[in-house]
């Protein structure tokens, strides 16, 4: 098999790095791919960037591509699946249509409401002063989401009112549209990646990411500085009430509508106090990092599982055999991250690091006359295995030693909050 993974990040060099595992994959293409995907076995980078769907269609058709696989959110939102089916290609994600769950928060709540999905009571707004008045009615804390892919920074947890509004003026004064106002949810959050074909809907295993950049959840979010899988939380109880409340209604309510969704799932949960569960939000593709945690763990040939959501026979494919282990993964990032950052700073220790047990996946990292260089606000994810999460937790921090940047960060306490609960 010939297989093409578009993206450049962490989450794809976990993708890519999975694949070429099975003797199937003949080759892999990482478009374009990063520092680490240059090194994989079986793998070549091709320097095309996901926003080029002609460019992306073309060398596929011209390689004989059996699958693609869409990691980021922007080429689906762009139609990269719908184009690629309609020349034949088998592609892992949705059409542009599908793509809305995670591009339109709107969308995405109107769609749970019609499907009878618990998630926060919200209201969309298209101007700023009904969106304002609604705020001094409803009172804080509040939520204020912009409805657009916004790189993570659309979204306000307000603690007070005036923030709020504050956040509703910006957001209109972006260029955003829309903003969804809804009611602010406590608990704690979990993140279940789902696989479906269109038909079926199968979890893989659930993880906690830590999107704040300080240790103990503090300071502005980022794109998430680690994660554990799986995480306790979700019970089996709370995975029964995932799939039953959450994941086969969605993908129901998906098909009533005569969209055809084949890919990941991925619902960001809030776990209320009597272990109710809500969606927070929807996404179209892999989560990044929770794929650097859990597809390490995963036991079944990837290229099967994915072709089996891309030719809609998820529900003869056997139950997905997973390791029974912990995997956890601690991101690297430069100094100044989420803000400014330095770009250019000579990475060393990753075959120190490697020797030591590490997975290291690549986030933002370039290859540069044999030197490796930082290129990105998250740098490396550095994910460890375990028999247990507490064991996994020491092995990652244990691992990453050798690794070394210039005013390199990392979070000392990913997975912490799980072993004192
Ligand atoms: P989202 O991009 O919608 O996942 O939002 C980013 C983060 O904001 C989530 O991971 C939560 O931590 C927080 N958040 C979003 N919606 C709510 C809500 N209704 N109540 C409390 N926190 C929320
Ligand atoms: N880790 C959060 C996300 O992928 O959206």
């Amino acid at each position: 098999m010939k297989i093409v993974v578009v993206g450049s990040g962490g989450r794809e060099h976990a993708l890519a790095h999975q694949l070429v595992q099975s003797p199937q994959v003949e080759r892999c293409y990482c478009l374009p791919g990063n520092g680490g995907t240059a090194t994989l076995p079986k793998t070549e980078n091709i320097a095309l960037s996901g926003d080029d769907i002609t460019g992306i269609t073309q060398f596929c058709q011209g390689q004989a591509i059996d699958l693609v696989v869409v990691g980021p959110e922007l080429p689906l939102t762009l139609g990269l699946a719908d184009q690629l089916r309609q020349v034949g290609i088998k592609v892992f994600g949705p059409g542009q249509v599908g793509a809305q769950i995670e591009a339109s928060k709107s969308w995405a709540k109107a769609l749970m409401m019609a499907a009878g999905v618990p998630t926060a009571f919200g209201e969309t707004f298209t101007n700023e002063a009904s969106a304002q008045a609604y705020v001094t009615q409803q009172g804080a804390p509040i939520v204020v989401k912009a409805d657009g892919l916004a790189a993570g920074k659309g979204v306000v947890v307000a603690m007070t009112e005036a923030e709020a509004q504050q956040a509703i003026t910006e957001l209109f004064s972006q260029g955003f549209n829309k903003v969804v106002v809804e009611e602010f949810l406590v608990g704690q959050e979990v993140s279940v990646l789902a696989l479906t074909d269109g038909l079926t809907v199968r979890p893989l295993l659930p993880a906690q990411d830590h999107k704040r950049i300080g240790e103990g959840d503090t300071g502005p979010n980022t794109g998430g500085m680690g994660v554990y899988a799986p995480a306790p939380l979700a019970t089996p109880s709370l995975m029964e009430q995932v799939q039953k409340t959450v994941l086969e209604p969605t993908v129901a309510e998906l098909r009533r509508r005569g969209i055809d969704y084949r890919g990941v799932l991925y619902a960001g949960l809030m776990v209320g106090p009597e272990g109710q569960v809500k969606v927070l939000e929807y996404n179209c593709r892999f989560g990044d990092p929770e794929t650097q945690a859990i597809l390490p763990l995963l036991v079944t040939p990837l290229e099967e599982v994915l072709l089996a959501c891309v030719e809609q026979r998820l529900a003869s494919l056997p139950p997905l055999q997973w390791q029974s282990a912990s995997a956890v993964c601690v991101v690297l990032a430069a100094g100044g991250y989420p803000g400014a950052y330095a770009k250019g700073q000579v990475i060393t220790g990753i075959e120190e690091a490697r020797a030591l047990g590490a997975l290291v996946f690549h986030a933002g990292t370039e290859l540069q006359a044999e030197q490796l260089l930082t290129a990105g606000g998250r740098v490396l994810g550095m994910t460890a295995l375990g028999p247990d999460l507490k064991t996994a937790i020491a092995e990652a921090y244990r691992v990453l030693q050798p690794i070394y940047f210039e005013d390199m960060y990392y979070r000392r306490d990913i997975g912490h909050r799980a072993l004192s609960t």
